[in-house]
């Protein structure tokens, strides 16, 4: 597991702040920014999409995580979510899931502009769902 004062963590989170900005959220107005940070070092954004059939709705962790496997690059180690917000945002349930599905001591960082939660999928989703082939 990688350090939560490791410096690509603090870049992880300043990608998560920037990708924010993009987020398309007219219906709830709650705009949020995920970055992925993989074995290889690689960094993959995403940010929440919402729309008029609210189900559709993709949240910003998937959009990074769904990013990452379409370029071929595999194992998260780290995911920093960010939203300007009293309280840093939780994954949702949905969201943990598909994060666990690449590792279960992915680190997770959640932050606003003035507080920062350090976490890791297993905390967050003890045991999860596997499908045993
Ligand atoms: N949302 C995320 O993008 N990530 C989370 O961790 C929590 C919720 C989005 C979905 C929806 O567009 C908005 O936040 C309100 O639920």
């Amino acid at each position: 597991m990688m350090d939560r004062d490791d410096e690509r963590v603090r870049a992880l989170l300043e990608a998560a702040r920037a990708v924010r900005e993009k987020a398309y959220a007219p219906y709830s107005g709650f705009k949020v920014g995920a970055a992925v940070l993989t074995g290889a070092g690689t960094v993959h954004v995403g940010c929440n999409v919402e729309n008029a059939s609210y189900g559709a709705t993709i949240c910003a962790e998937r959009a990074a995580l769904f990013g990452m496997v379409a370029t071929g690059d595999t194992g998260p180690v780290a995911v920093a979510i960010f939203v300007d917000d009293v309280e840093p945002a939780m994954p949702c349930g949905m969201c943990r899931q598909v994060i666990s599905e690449f590792g279960r001591d992915v680190l997770i960082v959640t932050a606003t502009p003035t507080s920062t939660k350090h976490s890791t999928i297993e905390a967050l989703l003890p045991d999860a769902f596997v499908l045993r082939k």
